[in-house]
């Protein structure tokens, strides 16, 4: 008898029937940070030390909610974990690969592959219809447009919006809008998704919708989910809760 083969997909794989993923000691996580430091200058010019030696974690699949104060430092963790922004010390890796040193359009390869993005405000395309705004980032990873289109459909059917597919951003409501930001953000199926306060302008019902829609995709897709939060509602829906304070992680609750 041979060893099961292991079932962690890699994005583009075929997919493991539900319930069967799990993790690979193989595989990397899907986002480790070590020392992760980020001053930035404030309009006065003194040094604000935001990040000051942020150590992280997170596997194929597993959730983690960080809370904290406004101003803690979430968002730019996120930012700086996904690639958005560099750290001013310490070291990033996404499927572990190290993002320091590479020029920026390979940064930006990588970050339209291993990382999907949910903000507060959804930051949609509004020229563009829902299936559209779903199929550009398989696009811009290469995807034959019948493809791109086949597969932005199965993922907004996923969320609820099948009959939403041609709407315009404008002509969905916030919580559709939010849901179609998570589709496109899971639509290459990448290893990380990083959510920053994905339903901080959203009512209590149309927030537990979304959390329903972002933790059920996460799991289908075997992604890591990080989630910048106040919300404790949807921070305990996670598998591990941290807080960032004074610059630096806490231990898990
Ligand atoms: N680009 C920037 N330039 C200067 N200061 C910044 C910048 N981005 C964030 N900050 C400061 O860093 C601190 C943390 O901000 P942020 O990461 O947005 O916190 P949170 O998301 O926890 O509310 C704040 O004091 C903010 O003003
Ligand atoms: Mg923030």
């Amino acid at each position: 008898m041979t060893e099961a083969p292991d079932l962690v997909r890699e994005p583009g794989a075929p997919k493991a029937a539900p319930g069967t993923l799990r993790p690979d000691p193989e595989t990397p996580a899907a986002v480790s940070a070590r020392g992760i430091c980020r001053n930035f200058h404030s309009p006065d010019g003194r040094e604000l030390l935001v990040l000051r030696g942020v150590d992280l974690e997170v596997g194929r699949g597993e959730t983690l909610a960080i809370m904290g104060p406004s101003g803690a430092g979430k968002s730019t963790l996120l930012h700086v974990l996904g690639a958005l922004d560099e750290p001013t010390s310490g070291t990033v890796r996404i499927a572990g690969r190290r993002l320091s040193g590479l020029a920026d359009t390979e940064v930006a390869r990588l970050r339209n592959e291993l990382v999907g993005f949910v903000f507060q405000f959804h930051h949609l395309l509004r020229d563009f219809s829902a299936l559209e705004n779903v199929m550009l980032p398989q696009i811009i990873a290469g995807a034959e447009r019948a493809e791109a289109e086949s597969r932005a459909t199965a993922v907004l059917e996923q969320v609820g919006l099948g009959e939403r597919l041609q709407h315009r951003p404008n002509k969905l409501s916030g919580g559709e809008q939010q849901r179609v930001a998570v589709a496109r953000a899971l639509v290459n199926e990448p290893p990380l998704l990083l959510a920053d306060e994905p339903s901080g302008n959203l009512d209590t019902e149309t927030s537990k919708r979304l959390h329903d829609v972002l933790f059920a995709l996460v799991e289908d897709h075997g992604s890591a989910l990080i989630v910048a939060t106040h919300d404790r509602e949807l921070a305990e829906r996670a598998g591990r809760v941290q807080r960032l304070v004074g610059g630096v992680l806490e231990p898990p609750d």
